[in-house]
C-alpha cells in the first residue's frame, strides 16, 4: 500500500502541481512551446479517460447493445423457450421476432407499430406446409 500511497499524496499532487496551467485565460496565449508540451499527458490520459467513459456508458457507443430485445415476455424465468409441434401447425403459422406481440409466440402485428415508432424492419417467421 505504502507505493500507492505515496503515488496518490505526493507524486501526482507534485506533478499537477508544476504543470503550466495559467490562472486566467489570458495565460493560456502566453504560453510557450515548452508549456504546451508538458501539458500533452495529462490532456491525452484526460481525453483518453473521457472516451473510455463514453464508450462504456454511452449507449450510442454500443450499437450491438442498444437496449433489450424482450421488454414484456414471460420476464419471470431466465430464457423463453417455446415449442410448437410441427403437426399442430395446420396450413401456415406466422411466429413473432419482435417480441412485442400479446399473442406470444405468435405475430399479432405490433411488429408494424415498432417499426414505425423505432424506424425498424423486423416481421414475422412464417412457417407453411407443404401439401
Ligand atoms: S408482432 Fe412480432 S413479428 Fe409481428
Amino acid at each position: 500500500m505504502e507505493p500507492i500511497a505515496h503515488l496518490v499524496k505526493v507524486s501526482v499532487p507534485n506533478y499537477l502541481a508544476g504543470l503550466p496551467i495559467p490562472n486566467s485565460i489570458g495565460g493560456w496565449f502566453r504560453l510557450g512551446v515548452r508549456d504546451w508540451f508538458a501539458l500533452l499527458p495529462p490532456t491525452a490520459f484526460l481525453a483518453g479517460l473521457g472516451y473510455m467513459s463514453y464508450r462504456a456508458f454511452c449507449p450510442l457507443g454500443r450499437p450491438a447493445c442498444l437496449g433489450r430485445v424482450n421488454l414484456k415476455i414471460k420476464k419471470d424465468i431466465p430464457k423463453v423457450v417455446d415449442t410448437v409441434d410441427i403437426e399442430d401447425i395446420s396450413e401456415k403459422a406466422v411466429f413473432c421476432r419482435c417480441w412485442r406481440s400479446e399473442n406470444w409466440p405468435y405475430c399479432d402485428g405490433t411488429h408494424g407499430r415498432h417499426n414505425n415508432q423505432c424506424d425498424d424492419n423486423v416481421g414475422p417467421l412464417i412457417i407453411t406446409k407443404k401439401e
